[in-house]
């Protein structure tokens, strides 16, 4: 049977894959940013994983204003990169595994969380920044990656709650999978930032990290952090930190936190990364 080993929870700052693809990483700026992701790479090398789960956000790439799906499911044979902003990074076409996702799409469905299925889907920053800097700049993909894309980008997202809950169904599907596969889960998104308006530049390391802390120690406390906790706190964008609690619900209860690297700042937000293992 398929099995979660491990979860990945990390920010997905823009700016990162274009120091990445730009060359600028050695950087004063960027030095401190990349030095926390040096253990995720060995612990990555280590820990290979057969295919990955990862559950991001799209930035009206692939849906305009006229489509938002709640939870849409990349059940393609591959994602091509695209962007807003800087557009489209130079970085690999990414690999689906269609047999898993098909899986996972009836087994959650069936379990009654609705979602969409993507049988086309381009993929932004917010997939390939956390691959790029958990593999670090190679020419393919190490793994097939299965894209779950959340909407935090229009009112109203999902609550932590559900996010939560969506990550154990995820859980029952892939332990009820027939292949013997490592299945790895990512949560990717935040930390606290706003990038309009009066507070646009907010950045609030105490809840970010008492956010992390609760992720690893007492998720079902943080699955109940409310959509205005998120926006007093974490700002207007931090509602992306919902999809962390996708990932932590695909966990066990008791999880190991093998590393974690919090830094301010890069670009407009803090940097977040935690890893977890299953106990
Ligand atoms: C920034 C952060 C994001 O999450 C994003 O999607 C775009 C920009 C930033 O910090 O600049
Ligand atoms: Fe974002």
């Amino acid at each position: 049977m398929a099995k979660i080993t491990a979860g990945v929870g990390c920010s997905h700052v823009p700016a990162i894959g274009v120091a990445m693809d730009t060359n600028i990483t050695d950087q004063d700026y960027w030095k401190p940013v990349f030095a926390g992701f040096e253990k995720s790479q060995e612990w990555m090398k280590d820990n290979k994983p057969d295919v990955i789960f990862l559950v991001y956000n799209d930035h009206c790439t692939a849906f305009s204003a006229e489509i938002i799906p709640t939870f849409a499911l990349g059940c393609a044979a591959e994602f091509h990169p695209a962007d807003e902003g800087w557009g489209p990074r130079p970085v690999p076409v990414v690999k689906g595994h269609q047999r898993l996702a098909s899986h996972i799409a009836q087994s959650v469905i069936l379990d009654e969380f609705d979602l969409t299925i993507m049988n086309k889907m381009e993929v932004d920053h917010g997939l390939t920044v956390p691959l790029s800097v958990m593999f670090g700049e190679v020419d393919e993909w190490p793994c097939p990656v299965i894209p779950l894309a959340v909407n935090v980008v229009q009112y109203p997202p999902p609550t932590g709650n559900r996010c939560y809950n969506l990550g154990k169904a995820i859980r029952r599907a892939v332990d009820s999978y027939d292949e013997n596969i490592n299945v790895m889960i990512f949560g990717t998104g935040g930390m606290s930032h706003q990038l309009q308006a009066e507070r646009a530049g907010l950045i609030n390391p105490e809840f970010d990290k008492r956010f992390l802390d609760l992720l690893t120690e007492d998720p079902v406390t943080g699955s109940q952090i409310s959509h205005l906790e998120y926006m007093r706190e974490a700002g207007s964008e931090g509602i992306e930190m919902v999809m962390w609690y996708v990932m932590r619900g695909a966990l066990n209860d008791d999880v190991e936190e093998i590393h974690r690297h919090y830094h301010v700042p890069a670009s407009n937000t803090a940097v977040g990364h935690i890893i977890l293992e299953n106990r």
